[in-house]
């Protein structure tokens, strides 16, 4: 009997082929599943990701309520037409702190994964406000009651104590100062130490050109500026991770 023949004897009765399949997609799924419950991480850890500040994870939430992912994703994919375009592709470690992630799947417009010092704050203000002053050709909606919208700052430690429970290493500090750390960065007068010190590289401004209030634009302009901002890739090398 050769090696074909038992074949047909598998292929000739139903219930040992459904068994035989089940055994061959077992071992073939616990081959791709089982090193990693042996990996600490599977994410590679890059310097100078941190949490959101208190005002940038509140313009997220703006971002997530607007539905930007619809239109924009935040993923540079490792292409040459990509990331001449976008520049340095995204890393794992740079969406970490993303409950939930921000990937997209349509990119009706640019990616935004690197959008942060691309513009002014003003440009951003006008080109939210209205699209098509600043890019005639543009099919964005306007998003110009941002503006008019104080932002809603009554919750915003609970914010981070949900996203603490969801793994970001929010500390009971940042928790506790949430509300001050978010007043701060949106006043260019403010003390700033104790917010800088707890999120390096966080831009201090008024985002939206207009101090008496604190507008949803201040958080999303802020939230904009900082992406794709944080890592430092002239010390980051593709092939070792760090030189
Ligand atoms: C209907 C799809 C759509 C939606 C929804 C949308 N955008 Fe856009 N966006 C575009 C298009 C198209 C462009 C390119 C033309 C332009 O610059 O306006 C763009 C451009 C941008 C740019 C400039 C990017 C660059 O690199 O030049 C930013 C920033 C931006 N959008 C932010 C947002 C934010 C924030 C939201 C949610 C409040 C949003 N968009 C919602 C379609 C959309």
């Amino acid at each position: 009997m050769s090696i074909l023949d038992k074949h047909k004897v598998i292929e000739k009765n139903a219930s040992l082929l459904l068994v035989g399949s089940l055994l061959v997609v077992s071992i073939g799924g616990i081959v791709e599943i089982a090193p990693l419950f042996y990996l600490q991480n599977t994410i590679e850890k890059v310097e100078g990701m941190r949490p959101y500040s208190p005002l940038e994870l509140a313009g997220r939430d703006i971002y997530l309520r607007e539905g930007c992912y619809l239109c924009h994703s935040q993923m540079i994919r490792p292409f040459r037409d990509e990331v001449e375009r976008y520049g340095h592709y995204s890393l794992a470690a740079e969406s970490m702190y993303d409950h939930p992630f921000q990937w997209g799947s349509k990119r009706t417009g640019p990616d935004l994964a690197r959008v942060g010092d691309r513009y002014s704050n003003e440009w951003h203000v006008q080109h939210l406000s209205s699209p098509r002053d600043v890019v005639p050709e543009s099919i964005m909606p306007r998003y110009a009651f941002l503006k008019d919208t104080p932002l809603k700052i009554t919750d915003i430690s609970r914010d981070l104590t949900v996203n603490s429970q969801v793994g970001v290493p929010y500390t009971q500090d940042m928790i506790v100062n949430a509300k001050a750390d978010l007043a701060a960065q949106a006043d260019p007068n403010a003390d700033t130490t104790g917010l800088l010190a707890r999120y390096p590289k966080a831009k201090v401004s008024d985002f939206d050109g207009d101090p008496t209030k604190l507008t949803e634009m201040d958080a999303l302009v802020a939230y904009l500026q900082m992406l794709g901002t944080l890592v430092d890739f002239t010390k980051y090398d593709d092939a070792t991770g760090y030189r």
